[in-house]
C-alpha cells in the first residue's frame, strides 16, 4: 500500500508543496522558487510535520545552490523557520556537509530515505499490534507529515497491509486541527477505518476500553527518551498510562537529538494567539483576551511503552537503547 497523498513534489527548478492550511476543502499546491519561499511555507504551515519540513528545507538549500544564492544565509533562514522539530536542523546540517557535491541529489536522497525509513518503522510497528486493533492517534504523523507513508500512520498502513483489522480514532487536535483536517482526510483517502473525536472525548473512550494502543509521532526525542510532540500528546500519554494502554512513539532516528539530555531542554514553539482565538478564520473568543499557545508538549520517557524507529523498537532504559540505535547502521 502506498499512501494516496504526498505533500512534496520536486520539479527540477522549484519545490511544490501541498498547501496543508487549505485541506481538506481544497487541494492547492504552493510553488517555492527560492529558499526564502520554502522557509515562509514552513513558518506558515503550508508544509508541517517534522520529517516533511526537514525534506522541504533540504530542497530549499538545493534551490539556493541552483540559483547561485548564498547557501549559508539560506541555511540560517531555513533553520530558524520553526524551533522544535530537530529533523529541520538535521536536514540543513546534512545538506551543508554535502556542499561541493550535487545538492539536488542529496535532497532527493533525504526524500527517498525518509519514505524508506517510514516503511521500516511501519514494519517494526505493525508487529506490535494485534490482529484486531483500535488505535488512538493525535495530530498528523502521516504521509502528509513526511515525504510519504508516515510514521504513526505508517504503522497503521503496514498493519493494514499485513491483513490486520485496524481502526483509528483521530483526536481533532486543537488548535490547528491537524487531526480533523489532515489525519481524518488522509486515512479516508486510503479507505482506512477512521473515526474523528474532539480532544476532550479521549478520556471517555479510554474509560470505555475503546483503545488497544496509542501511536503518535515526535518532533524531537531527547537522549533519555522524553519526546516532544503536538500539544495535547502528554495528556493522551497520561490517560494511556492510567488505563494500562500501550503508548507508542513512532519516529525515525533523525528525530532523536543526542545533544538534548532530557525533555526540559527541548525548545517549545509558541505560536500566534489567532490560532487559538479563531477556527477557520472565524473568531470564537472575546477581543483582546490573554492567550497562551505552546505548539508542543513533552511526554516523559516513563510514560512511553516503546519508541518505534527505522532501526527497530526501542524500550526502557531509553538512554541505553537510544545510544545503541544511534550507533548502529540502518
Ligand atoms: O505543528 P505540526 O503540525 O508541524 O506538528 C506536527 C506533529 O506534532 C507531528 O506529530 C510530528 O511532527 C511528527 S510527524 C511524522
Amino acid at each position: 500500500m502506498t499512501a494516496n497523498v504526498e505533500p512534496i513534489r520536486w520539479r527540477g527548478d522549484a519545490l511544490e508543496l501541498l498547501d496543508q492550511r487549505l485541506l481538506p476543502r481544497e487541494v492547492h499546491w504552493v510553488v517555492c522558487s527560492d529558499a526564502s519561499a520554502v522557509a515562509r511555507a514552513i513558518r506558515e504551515m503550508v508544509v508541517r510535520g517534522a520529517p516533511a519540513i526537514g525534506v522541504s528545507a533540504a530542497y530549499g538549500i538545493a534551490l539556493a545552490s541552483l540559483r547561485g544564492d548564498d547557501v549559508t544565509a539560506a541555511a540560517a533562514e531555513l533553520r530558524e523557520a520553526r524551533p522544535t522539530a530537530v529533523n529541520l536542523m538535521w536536514a540543513v546540517d546534512r545538506m551543508l556537509r554535502a556542499r561541493g557535491g550535487d545538492l539536488v541529489a542529496e535532497a532527493d536522497a533525504i526524500f527517498r530515505e525518509d519514505v524508506e525509513s517510514n516503511r521500516r518503522i511501519g514494519a517494526f510497528g505493525a508487529e506490535l499490534l494485534g490482529e484486531q486493533t483500535t488505535i488512538l492517534t493525535h495530530c498528523n504523523a502521516g504521509a502528509l507529515a513526511t515525504a510519504g507513508y508516515g510514521t504513526a500512520l505508517g504503522v497503521v498502513r503496514a498493519a493494514v497491509e499485513a491483513g490486520k483489522r485496524i481502526a483509528v480514532f483521530a483526536d481533532e487536535t486543537r488548535p490547528y486541527l491537524q487531526g480533523a483536517r489532515l489525519t481524518a482526510w488522509e486515512l479516508q483517502q486510503d479507505g482506512i477505518d477512521v473515526t474523528l473525536i474532539t480532544d476532550n472525548m479521549a478520556g471517555h473512550f479510554f474509560q470505555q476500553g475503546q483503545f488497544d494502543a496509542v501511536i503518535v509521532g515526535a518532533d524531537r526525542i531527547a537522549a533519555n527518551g522524553d519526546a516532544a510532540n503536538k500539544i495535547g500528546t502528554y495528556t493522551v500519554a497520561v490517560l494511556a498510562h492510567a488505563h494500562g494502554v500501550p503508548f507508542y512513539v513512532a519516529a525515525p532516528v533523525s528525530t532523536i537529538d543526542p545533544d538534548c539530555a532530557n525533555g526540559t531542554l527541548i525548545p517549545i514553539e509558541e505560536r500566534s494567539a489567532d490560532e487559538v482565538t479563531s477556527i477557520g478564520g472565524k473568531s470564537i473568543a472575546p477581543e483582546g483576551i490573554n492567550v497562551r499557545h505552546p505548539a508542543f508538549d513533552v511526554t516523559p520517557a516513563r510514560l512511553i511503552s516503546a519508541i518505534i524507529t527505522d532501526r527497530g523498537v526501542l524500550r526502557a532504559p531509553f538512554d541505553e537503547s537510544i545510544r545503541r540505535a544511534l550507533a548502529s547502521q540502518s
